[in-house]
């Protein structure tokens, strides 16, 4: 038996650390646009189940790009798993995606000439993965999403929702530690969507750490804790009773 003290999440470093970020986007004369993200801080835990709300316009997606490092800040830091991201080129960025970071769109984005299988393996194609060991892996994450049946179809040959489930065993075939979702029920009818949120609660029960941009409160409150941003600002951060700390 094992003795000492009880594991507590308090003591670990947040896994994502953002310190004053800011993301203007410019016009070609160099000028401010747009202050879409206007001074953000935010220490989410791993984990967590983070859900970000707020108005069109608020800066939900410029936020979750710059999480998911497909962008980088303008100003400000951002510190994943204790590595600061915020200067890095897109090579460097490029490799922290594939490793670390899977991506859930509204819209599926899945490449439409590859089967089901195929779409699964291509982030393990980019990294170099040996191509047994890629089938492997996404017959495996294919199998977690339910859709083993469907391995030689092409996108369009399969509904909205499993489209979805692709899309999602895509995001998890590298063993990401963050999982990044943009309204990934937009495009789906009700009962379909919820099946999705029953698979991304499932996926956090297995100890991934989520976060997901809602329109939706009912979507939302599958979530531990929830930022609300309102013009590039934190406007509310709350976590769900039963989530705080004692
Ligand atoms: N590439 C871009 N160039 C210029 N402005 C942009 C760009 N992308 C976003 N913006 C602007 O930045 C602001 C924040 O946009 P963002 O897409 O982050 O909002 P959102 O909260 O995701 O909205 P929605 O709920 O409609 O998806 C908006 O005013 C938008 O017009
Ligand atoms: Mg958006």
């Amino acid at each position: 038996m094992v003795s000492g003290v009880a594991y507590h999440p308090r003591m670990a470093e947040a896994m994502i650390q953002l310190r004053n970020v800011h993301r203007e986007y410019h016009r070609p004369d160099g000028s401010v646009a747009v202050a879409a993200l206007r001074g953000i801080d935010l220490d989410i835990e791993r984990g967590r189940y983070l859900g970000i709300m707020g108005q069109s316009g608020s800066g939900k997606s410029t936020l979750m790009n710059l999480l998911g490092c497909l962008d980088r800040p303008t100003r400000g830091r951002y510190l994943l798993e204790g590595e600061d991201v915020s200067e890095h080129d897109d090579e460097k960025l490029s490799g922290i995606r594939g490793r670390r970071i899977g991506f859930i769109f509204q819209s599926f984005h899945l490449i439409p000439e590859l089967t089901v299988l195929d779409n699964v393996e291509v982030p393990l194609f980019y990294q170099g993965v040996h191509r047994l060991k890629r089938h492997a892996r996404a017959r495996a994450v294919l199998d977690r999403v339910g859709l083993s049946d469907r391995l030689d179809h092409r996108p369009n040959q399969l509904s909205g929702g499993q489209q979805q489930r692709v899309a999602i065993a895509r995001a998890l075939v590298g063993d990401p530690s963050l999982l990044l979702a943009d309204e990934p029920t937009g495009n789906l009818d009700t009962a379909t969507g919820e099946s999705i949120l029953d698979l991304l609660d499932a996926l956090h029960g297995e100890g991934r750490t989520i976060v997901m941009v809602t329109h939706d409160e009912n979507m939302a409150e599958r979530c531990e804790r929830i930022v609300t941003l309102r013009d590039g600002l934190i406007e509310s951060d709350v976590m769900k009773q039963a989530n705080r700390v004692p």
